[in-house]
């Protein structure tokens, strides 16, 4: 399965998939990452694995919808099965949509529906949970609203800290999006309504 792979920051997720796809019986190559940025050390980890990089950013633009069309082109060169957000601090539009909606995961560090947005780690600690986790959907229009494919809790201890809690959910959401893109690469999909189901 080729998959792309689009990125904002340290990618340790990346790392995940880049190291699980060395082992041929994984069945995923990743083909090529896309940032929305210069100079993270996500980009520089696909480099040192000898993956192609891009970059598209929303300012090179005159407006947002033209930045998600060169996104959606840019990311259809490589013809992935399969295009993953891990970490890519962006929402796509229509044209990417349209292009990979059926395609294009993401990975967040809540249980959804708790907490989507850009701070779930921080809010789930703010609203006083005990258990928090992660989830990996399939991305639609909305804010991290679409069709789940798995999720995996995570306990929050009285001493956490909102960098510690992130770094122990980021091991979970490792090790569940290297599980379940080995998953979509092995099995086919089909998503009704909010059920995904893998045969
Ligand atoms: C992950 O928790 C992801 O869900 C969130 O940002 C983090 C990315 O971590 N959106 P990294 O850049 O892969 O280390």
């Amino acid at each position: 399965m080729r998959v792309v792979v689009l990125v904002s920051g340290t990618g340790s997720l990346l790392q995940a998939l880049l190291n699980a796809s060395v082992d041929p019986d994984y069945g995923v190559q990743v083909v090529a990452v896309g940032a929305d940025r210069a100079g993270i050390e996500a980009l520089a980890r696909a480099e040192r694995s000898g993956v192609p990089t891009f970059i598209e950013r929303v300012g090179d633009y005159p407006n947002r919808q033209l930045w998600d069309a060169a996104l959606a082109a840019r990311v259809a060169q490589f013809q992935p099965d399969l295009v993953i957000s891990a970490g890519f601090l962006k929402l796509v539009g229509h044209d990417f949509l349209v292009a990979f909606g059926d395609r294009f995961i993401n990975t967040h560090p809540s249980l959804l529906p708790a907490f989507p947005g850009a701070h779930p780690v921080r809010d789930a600690l703010a609203y006083g949970n005990t258990v928090t986790g992660a989830t990996v959907f399939f991305v639609d229009a909305g804010t991290d609203t679409g069709p789940i494919i798995e999720q995996r809790a995570v306990s929050i201890q009285p001493q956490d800290t909102e960098a510690s809690l992130h770094e122990r959910i980021k091991q979970v959401e490792r090790e569940m999006l290297v599980e379940v893109v080995g998953r979509l690469a092995r099995q086919s999909w089909t998503i009704t309504g909010r059920n995904v189901t893998l045969r």
